[in-house]
């Protein structure tokens, strides 16, 4: 028999190092069919639910090109419950069989919601294969696909992976739906975010991919810098003369970083080759398709963040 710990609930307030307080200040949300939460005090909720829907992103942002990289799907727009329920579930440890690891474990916040160690620790303390993923801005990738070797077709499709997970978290999803069925209050979570109470692993995978694509990371130095020179090929008057040389660098046709890391967002639109296949200690995409070309292709990730998301 497994031993149960009893799970204690750290539920970390929510603070994007991009999003300013100002973001949730004149949040008007309607919220008079919302049955309160703030019973429970151990989820110390807010009242009102905070701002996920609207966040006030800057216009370098909404321009096309950031906007194509959107993957959100059109059934699964991000509401203020529905990201609730996301982020409460996030930080559950009753996501995993033996009630010790939550996806924040993995995902920690202060890191860019990925992990400083080279690997993580599963539920049984098995290590996985590959480092976990910074999750901040995951909204934007063009083709939608998740994990390095891109074997998530969507993000709906990857939150309820690391569940079933064998070395990450070890539940069957008939197991999960039960056993958070017996908590008060995911019952009125899950009614104010789909409108009644029932809880289903497809409601589970939208509310947590809502919470994940409203981590979005802005109001940098580069995009004060940004603001104040208009164009990213201006040198930007906050920078120091070595990271002005670092942007043209960055942007010049000598490196290409910016063909793959493109748009503000410094993200792909694809899988790339970096010449990992020369050594193949991953097969990448390859892994996957079987297809020897994509031997060696990875996600390229965004590289907002990348301060905090060493190895
Ligand atoms: C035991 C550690 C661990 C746990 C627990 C865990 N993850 Fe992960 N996560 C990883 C690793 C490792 C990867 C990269 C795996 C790969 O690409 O093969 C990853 C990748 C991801 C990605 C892909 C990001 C991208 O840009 O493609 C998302 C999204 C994600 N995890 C969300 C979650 C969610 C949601 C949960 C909880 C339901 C969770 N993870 C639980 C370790 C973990
Ligand atoms: C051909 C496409 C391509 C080009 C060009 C490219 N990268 Fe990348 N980059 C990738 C891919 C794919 C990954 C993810 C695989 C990995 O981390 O090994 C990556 C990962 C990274 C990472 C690590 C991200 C993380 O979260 O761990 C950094 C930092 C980075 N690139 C910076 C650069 C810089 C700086 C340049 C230019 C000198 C550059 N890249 C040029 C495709 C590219």
């Amino acid at each position: 028999m497994k031993k149960y710990i009893k799970p204690i609930y750290v539920l970390v307030i929510l603070i994007l190092t991009s999003c300013s307080e100002d973001d949730y200040s004149d949040v008007s949300v309607d919220d008079d069919q919302a049955i309160s939460t703030i019973d429970y005090p151990d989820l110390s909720l807010p009242a009102t639910p905070f701002n996920y829907a609207n966040i006030n992103l800057p216009d370098s942002f909404l321009n096309n090109d950031v906007q194509n990289e959107d993957n959100t799907p059109n059934n699964n727009p991000i509401t203020d419950n529905g990201a609730t329920l996301g982020r409460v579930l996030f930080y559950d440890k009753k996501l995993s069989l033996n009630n010790t690891i939550s996806c924040a474990s993995c995902h920690i916040q202060e890191n860019g919601f990925s992990d400083p160690n080279q690997f993580s620790l599963g539920f049984e303390g098995g290590l996985t294969g590959r480092n976990s993923m910074g999750l901040s801005n995951a909204r934007f990738y063009e083709n939608g696909r998740f994990f390095w070797d891109e074997r998530a077709a969507t993000l709906e499709d990857q939150t309820l992976m690391p569940i079933q997970d064998l070395v990450e978290m070890g539940m069957t999803l008939e197991e999960l739906e039960t056993k958070l069925a017996q908590e008060g209050y995911y019952t009125i979570l899950f009614e104010n975010a789909f409108g009644d109470e029932s809880i289903t692993s497809e409601r589970i995978a939208f509310a947590i991919s809502q919470f994940i694509r409203s981590m979005v990371s802005f109001e940098s130095k580069f995009d004060e810098g940004l603001d104040q020179a208009q164009n990213s090929n201006n040198n930007f008057p906050n920078f120091t003369a070595s990271e002005n040389r670092g942007k043209q660098l960055f942007m010049s046709n000598q490196t290409r970083c910016f063909d793959c890391h493109a748009t503000v967002a410094f993200v792909g639109d694809n899988a790339r080759n970096i010449g990992l296949d020369v050594v193949i200690s991953d097969p990448g995409i390859g892994g996957i398709t079987n297809n020897n070309n994509d031997l060696g292709e990875f996600k390229v990730p965004s590289l907002r963040n990348i301060g905090l998301t060493a190895p």
